[in-house]
């Protein structure tokens, strides 16, 4: 199938028309189906996207079967050892690791923009305290756009450039100010001095009175999750922001449809499922309980944090993740708390479990993410939050990589209508309700 070059559509003996097959640089070639409407008059049908490759790309490539995932070619494993975040940021959005004085400059940059509007704290105070913070994140990063229009011109690589910096620095400062809000403490104002990491750690731990310290473990282990948060492809959320960023809007607006996107329990939302899931079993006990459940086809139930649509082995974010997750527990002497352990062993037993392994459901790093950041003093509620701000750098990228693409077109695409065949409005339809 992969030597394939070109597909022939036979209707009976006559051929109707030739489908090409494009090859990549890696990973499975794909049939063009670009014409396939105007020489054909049929569409393809395929919910969920199952076997559809929706742009070219060039920035990360995922192995699900062989559990490989590379940002610009480079394994993840390597960059999660070897690089902070923000030189992932740096290769993500340019295509090359930086140099030091690349590295510092772009580091500079950032740190430069880390405060927000004084105005836009009014926004906050529009919310209720006891607001989701994604529904806040959703609200206030939109409002971005009405505070920073001196660079909305998305056809200008310089102001494209620019909106990418703001977002990278304003986010961790709006997901702390969601935290501070929610908990009725005033916002603490970013200190240029600390890293992205420590930064955000102290905009969201310390408090007027009370300075914070953050601990090197939990800073490497926070700048962890948000390298293996950074990108994975053409997932629902990016696919998202190219959808919305295909119609010309703003970045800002379309990095808000994609923390919307996010906020659904089976993408972004699972880390906060997780804990949710592990507070209502409650007890090492009950987990074969919870297991049965999620075994059971008439149940809805599903084990949060266990599945993937595109890793049919190991994430192999889960397991670095993993690791990060024993460090943490073990620097904080966490082991013996009762909802790691639950975790542990659900953990353990889950990958035993025949049901498990026959369907490939591994944990997956949210499975992981959710438990250090719960160690790490994040509330529950803010765990999607804190996968939006990892997430944002992958965002902007393939928002920047749709609009500089020659062929990229307004996403529009097409269905299977099975409703009702054209029919009259009743003269008397109101008499007959
Ligand atoms: N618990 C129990 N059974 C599961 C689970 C799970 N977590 N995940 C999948 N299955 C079962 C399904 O019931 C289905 O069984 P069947 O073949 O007998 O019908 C089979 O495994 C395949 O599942 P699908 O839903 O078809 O797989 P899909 O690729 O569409 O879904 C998804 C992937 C959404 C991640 C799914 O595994 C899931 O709901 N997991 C829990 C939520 C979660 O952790 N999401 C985070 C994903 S990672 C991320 O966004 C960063």
């Amino acid at each position: 199938m992969n030597n394939l070059r070109s597909l022939t559509l036979n209707d009976d003996a006559q051929s109707l028309c030739e489908l090409p097959v494009l090859t990549g640089t890696t990973g499975p070639n794909v049939i063009d189906v670009q014409h396939l409407y105007r020489e054909t008059g049929l569409f393809t049908y395929d919910p969920g996207f199952n076997s559809t490759a929706s742009c070219r790309s060039t920035i990360t490539f995922i192995d699900g079967e062989e559990g490989v995932l590379l940002y610009r070619g480079y394994p993840i494993e390597q960059l999660a050892e070897q690089c902070n975040f923000l030189e992932v940021c740096y290769l993500i959005l340019k295509g090359e690791l930086p140099t030091t004085t690349q590295l510092d400059s772009f580091q500079h940059n950032i740190t430069m923009h880390t405060m927000v509007h004084d105005q836009l704290t009014n926004f906050f105070k529009g919310f209720r305290r006891d607001a989701h913070p994604m529904a806040i994140m959703v609200g206030v990063v939109g409002a971005l756009s009405a505070f920073y229009h001196d660079a909305l011109d998305i056809r200008s690589k310089k102001d494209r450039e620019m909106c990418s910096i703001r977002l990278i620095a304003k986010v961790p400062t709006i997901v702390a100010m969601c935290h501070k809000y929610s908990t009725g403490l005033p916002f603490m104002y970013p200190n240029n001095k600390l890293s992205y990491v420590e930064n955000f750690l102290r905009m969201m731990h310390a408090t007027p009175c009370d300075d914070y310290q953050a601990n090197p473990v939990l800073v490497r282990a926070l700048d962890r999750i948000l390298i293996l948060h950074a990108d994975h492809e053409q997932n629902a959320s990016t696919s998202t922001v190219r959808l919305a960023g295909s119609s010309g809007a703003n970045p800002f607006a379309c990095i808000t449809a994609g923390i919307a996107c996010l906020w659904g329990a089976a993408h972004g939302g699972a880390n906060e499922a997780v804990l949710n899931m592990l507070e209502k079993i409650g007890d090492v006990s009950k987990i074969p309980e919870f297991i049965n459940k999620a075994k059971d086809k008439n149940d809805p139930f599903r084990l949060m944090g266990f599945g993937h649509r595109v890793y049919k082995n190991h994430d192999p974010r889960a397991r670095l993740m993993r690791t990060t997750c024993h460090e943490v527990l073990n620097e904080l002497g966490l082991h013996d708390i009762k909802l790691f352990e639950l975790a542990l062993e659900l953990e353990r037993i889950a990958l035993e479990d025949e049901y498990f392994i026959e369907k490939k459901l591994y944990p997956n790093v949210d499975f992981y993410s959710g438990i250090v950041l719960h160690a790490l003093g994040i509330p529950t509620n803010m765990f999607t939050a804190m996968f939006a701000m990892g997430r944002t750098v992958g965002w902007i990228a393939h928002w920047d990589e749709m609009i500089a693409d020659p062929e990229q077109k307004i996403g529009r695409p097409r269905q299977l209508y099975t409703g009702a065949m054209r029919r009259d409005v009743p003269a008397d339809h109101r008499k007959s309700n």
